[in-house]
């Protein structure tokens, strides 16, 4: 029998969507999606260390508070392997962000899902990739996609997911306005600007082809021609300063920009660093943004650093 650990170390990444497809509501509340995910590698490390009790310490390299409560994905990760699997141990978690706090990156769910990982090798469990992403989607749509990482389709609620071929890598200025979205509102909003536009909603949502192209054959021009996301009209709705945002960046020379998933994390897809630079400059000058951050995609999913 191997020693047990005493400690061990897993990142998980952040996302954007490049495009969301939003369809009906099922009976749980999900609505059905149709989205490529792509990580980028601004990453959620959580280090797991033995200990009788279950703790939780943050510590944070964006703004933004994190809930140290019940409520912290983190920690309902940790209490379900306890339920789940009988465990009467516990974990100190200490968790290092770089994703922006409640801002459409799902730094949460990657919280989650380096916890899982996290504890699955400290206490031994042994579940392995495939059953820890099931456990993971219970927790949250996005938890699954931290696990996978890289570029992929999701369906049914978000987590049902296909790696998809990518050729190359994407620069990214992700651009941070103050202000809070709640995830569910947005869809409630969605699901009232479709109602009212009485053109019904999509059953079946579903990707644009050329996306898919566009990845597997590296063309900037043609991912920035299909970025989309049907939550940012109701994104917009809810957030004036948001708008404003996308279209700032595109004039100071961003390929495209969206919101990321339910925001208000603006995605701008840019040239190169120097690029990046240059948009973050004008969107900061002009009192747009609080931060912004520029990140590379596609990146690794959740991977143990450490363990001894
Ligand atoms: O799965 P997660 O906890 O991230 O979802 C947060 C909320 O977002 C859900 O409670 C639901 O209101 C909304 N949601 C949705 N359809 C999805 C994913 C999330 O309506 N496919």
């Amino acid at each position: 029998m191997s020693p047990a650990l005493e400690h061990v170390v897993v990142r998980a990444p952040g996302k954007i969507n490049l495009s969301l497809h939003v369809g009906g509501v099922d009976e749980r509340g999900y609505h059905a999606l149709a989205t490529v995910f792509q990580a980028v590698n601004l990453y959620e490390t959580v280090t797991a260390t033995r200990a009788d009790e279950l703790s939780l310490a943050v510590d944070s390299e964006v703004p933004g508070e994190v809930p140290l409560d019940g409520t912290n994905l983190a920690l309902r990760a940790a209490e379900l392997l306890r339920a789940e699997f009988d465990v009467n141990l516990g974990a100190a978690l200490h968790i290092r962000k770089q994703v922006p706090v409640a801002g459409g990156m799902a730094g949460g769910s990657a919280d989650a899902a380096a916890t899982l990982v996290a504890l699955d090798r400290l206490w031994g469990l042994g579940l392995g990739s495939e059953h820890l992403r099931r456990l993971g989607a219970r927790l949250g749509a996005d938890v699954p996609f931290a696990m996978l990482g890289h570029t992929a389709l999701g369906q049914g609620n978000g987590a049902d997911l296909t790696t998809v071929l990518t050729h190359g890598e994407w620069t990214w200025l992700l651009a941070v306005p103050g202000g809070h979205l709640s995830t569910p509102e947005v869809f409630r909003r969605f699901d009232e600007i479709v109602a009212a536009s009485g053109r019904g909603i999509v059953e079946r949502p579903e990707i644009d082809g050329r996306q898919l192209q566009a990845l597997s054959g590296g063309s900037l021009e043609m991912l920035a021609d299909t970025l989309h996301n049907d939550l940012q009209v109701a994104a917009f709705a809810l957030h004036p300063g948001l708008e404003p945002v996308v279209e700032a960046a595109e004039r100071l020379g961003a390929h495209a920009a969206i919101v990321s998933g339910s925001g208000p994390t603006i995605a701008a897809l840019v040239e190169d660093e120097a690029s990046a630079r240059t948009v973050a400059a004008g969107l900061m000058s002009d009192g747009l943004v609080e931060s912004c951050l520029v990140a590379r995609g596609s990146a690794p999913g959740a991977s143990v650093l450490e363990a001894s």
